[in-house]
């Protein structure tokens, strides 16, 4: 059983914002994509930096396969840089519609202003980019804010609003990393007992959720610390190892909540080392490429899709882990 919801929804999405700006339907210049020709697609994913990013591209390349689209797909490496090489290379290509998560959200203005100007539609997937929506179709993606106010009302309920808290951030300048951080604090608000003592990234990866965690504990205000909000899984499930290594109890010393809903921290609930995890869906193929097909046949569509979420602790974990997808 969830323990928490979003609002409830009419399909899988939530359409929460439906204003009546210039671009919504099809990109300025209309679509280049005659009847009965294969739809084109560009898509230039951020990496393969978590567990949620691998279930992500799985969730489009399969979707994309199903309905014979074709798929042109770029992996950026986590490099903004090579997420601009690639969506110009998309212009280049004429590709019927460019789809990408932008790994950081400042620095898109020029490359998707030339998107434009090429009448290519565009459709953001998963994080938003800082520009103006005349510049793409439509946002599908989680309520990053959300999930953060989601983490610490479940922490703070666990700890009678009284927690000293460490937290991983998610990449730098990235969406998530930002409304995350943004929608715990501003929760926290309410419980003046529970303070964020110390806080550094680890880009989202387990490898750097570990080495982070294993600096915090090297502190002595680290030491002190009796709860970890981390911004994903894979940085839990890294800090995990960390606080093993360190001698402590993960999920007993250190109550730990993160963000996603990965298979793997629903198997840490179960072995008691995780505590809770808010979920982050990246199954959005289908949101994607109905949006896709809409755009290509001229049809309107909403500014924001909202993917819909629960939060999951340890009493329903182990009933729920054989239902999980990725
Ligand atoms: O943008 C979604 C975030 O990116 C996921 O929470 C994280 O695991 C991924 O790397």
């Amino acid at each position: 059983m969830k323990l928490a919801f979003g609002i409830a929804l009419a399909a899988s999405v939530l359409v929460v914002g439906c204003s009546g700006s210039k671009q919504e339907g099809a990109a300025p210049g209309g679509s280049s994509s005659k009847p009965g020709k294969k739809i084109v697609v560009g898509f230039s994913q951020i990496g393969a930096e978590s567990g949620w990013r691998t279930a992500n591209t799985e969730s489009i390349k399969s979707e994309a396969a199903k309905r014979g689209i074709e798929l042109r797909f770029s992996d950026a490496q986590q490099k903004q840089e090579n997420q601009i090489k690639a969506l110009r290379s998309f212009i280049a290509q004429k590709v019927d519609v460019i789809m990408f998560s932008p790994v950081v959200e400042a620095g898109w203005g020029p490359v998707m202003q030339e998107i434009k100007d090429a009448g290519i539609p565009v459709i953001v997937a998963d994080r938003r980019p800082d520009v103006s929506e005349d510049m793409y179709v439509t946002f599908i993606g989680s309520d990053f804010v959300e999930e953060g106010r989601r983490a610490a009302r479940w922490l703070a309920k666990k700890m009678n609003g009284k927690a000293t808290i460490l937290e991983l951030q998610g990449t730098p300048g990235s969406a998530p990393a930002i409304d995350r951080k943004k929608g715990f604090e501003e929760v926290l608000k309410d419980y003046p007992g529970m303070k964020i003592v110390l806080s550094q990234s680890g880009d989202f990866t387990r490898a750097g959720g570990k080495q982070a965690m294993e600096a915090f504990l090297k502190s002595p205000v680290g030491r002190t610390a009796n709860a970890l909000f981390a911004h994903n899984d894979d940085m839990a499930l890294g800090a995990i190892q960390a606080i093993e290594e360190a001698g402590l109890k993960p999920g007993k010393d250190i109550v730990i909540v993160s963000i996603d809903g990965v298979r793997g921290a629903f198997e840490a609930m179960v072995a008691g080392k995780l505590n809770c995890t808010v979920e982050c869906n990246p199954i959005i193929g289908p949101q994607l490429f109905d949006a896709v097909e809409a755009v290509v046949a001229g049809k309107q569509l909403p500014k924001r899709i909202v993917v819909e979420e629960g939060v999951y602790d340890q009493s329903v974990a182990a009933k729920e882990l054989p239902n999980r997808k990725y």
